[in-house]
């Protein structure tokens, strides 16, 4: 495994980051019908991906697992499940990032970014999370609503009081990532230390405004979604296979066009010539990417089977030539290239 910091901190993470949005799915249901989470296959991909020296772990309050879209008595059982395993295997080796600010309530502060919801679910996640402090607590999304002085301000408390160690933005445009990072200097606050965005080989918008700005403050990149939700494994190329996150979310199923298919079809040809799998190339991509645009790039990986891990962690060790890296620009942009 390979070591990066977290943007400006001293925080040492793992390359590659692991997400509980989705986990490994059990035949069992719980009381409303729901899915359970399948507690043991989850523990081995923990485990193994622990050996091999993944220490960073992303969650949110809002996940469940096994759900999606989450109602809201689901919400926090991906906390749940995770804080049983990791206190498990030892807490003080992992690194946790969660998240705030999606509904979590119906009431008129159940969800945001002001001091009142922030505070209050920090305590729900330090709780379903069965630990004293958040590594890396990060907004999950935007609230025009609120002035960013008072979220700032409420980090820092937590910070201070030692509730939370480290402060991301998730979902921020770059406006709101450079007004966050200036207020934080004007008023002697801690700082933001990583932006976490939905980025891979098919969807690349962030390079254009997001990336200049966490190049400009150092913070870290870390990228959701690095195989599309499982387009990029190839797996859709033949209709949607049994059990496959397009079968239970349907916004994901929605977004399978043929033009990505198409573009998977090419990539999948790129990564047999070089002997790789279509996973592998594309994290070996993003982490590529890295040295391209001069910022950290963590491709938070999500795995459902034990396999999945196994397959994906290997892509540390995947060299793409300039050539191959030319060719995959070809598929995404057409022959004009990055
Ligand atoms: N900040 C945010 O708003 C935000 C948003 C989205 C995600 N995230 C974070 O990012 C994490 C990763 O997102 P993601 O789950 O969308 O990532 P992803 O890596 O793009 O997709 C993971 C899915 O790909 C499939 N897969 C993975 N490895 C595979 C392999 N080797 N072969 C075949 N299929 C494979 C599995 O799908 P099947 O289960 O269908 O087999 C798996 O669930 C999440 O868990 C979460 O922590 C954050």
């Amino acid at each position: 495994m390979r070591y990066v910091r977290l943007g400006p901190s001293g925080l040492k993470v793992s390359q590659i980051c692991l997400g509980t949005w989705f986990l490994p799915r059990s035949a069992e249901r719980d009381e409303y019908g729901i899915p359970k989470v399948n507690l043991d296959e989850f523990e081995r991909i923990l485990k193994y991906a622990l050996d091999k020296g993944l220490n960073f772990i992303d969650t949110a309050n809002r996940y469940h697992g096994a759900m999606s879209p989450v109602d809201l008595p689901h919400r926090g059982n991906s906390e749940k499940v995770l804080g049983k395993l990791v206190n498990k295997l030892g807490r003080e080796q992992f690194v946790i990032a969660t998240k705030v600010g999606l509904e979590m309530a119906p009431w008129p502060n159940g969800k945001g970014l002001s001091r009142k919801h922030v505070m209050w679910q920090v305590g729900e996640s330090l709780r379903r999370l069965q630990t004293d402090y958040i590594d890396v607590y990060l907004t999950h999304t935007v609230d025009p609503e609120t002035p960013k002085l008072e979220t700032l301000r409420a980090f820092n408390d937590l910070i201070c009081q030692g509730k939370v160690l480290y402060m991301g933005l998730s979902n921020t445009p770059p406006e709101d990532v450079i007004e966050y990072m200036e207020t934080a200097r004007e008023y002697r606050l801690h700082q933001p230390v990583t932006i976490q965005e939905g980025y891979n080989i098919l969807r690349r918008d962030i390079e254009k405004a997001k990336v200049p700005v966490a190049r400009r403050y150092g913070l870290a990149v870390m990228a959701y979604s690095p195989l599309a939700q499982g387009l990029l494994s190839g797996k859709y190329l033949k209709g949607i296979p049994e059990g496959s996150r397009a079968t239970y979310f349907r916004a994901f199923k929605e977004s399978i066009t043929k033009e990505s298919l198409d573009k998977v079809s090419r990539l999948l040809e790129i990564a047999m010539e070089i002997d790789v799998t279509l996973p592998q190339l594309a994290i070996a991509w993003l982490l590529h990417m890295q040295e391209r645009l001069g910022v950290t790039v963590i491709p938070i990986i999500g795995a459902t089977r034990f396999e999945h891990v196994q397959e994906d962690l290997e892509a540390l060790d995947v060299k793409l030539s300039g050539e191959v890296l030319k060719r995959i620009d070809e598929v995404v942009y057409g022959q004009m290239g990055y």
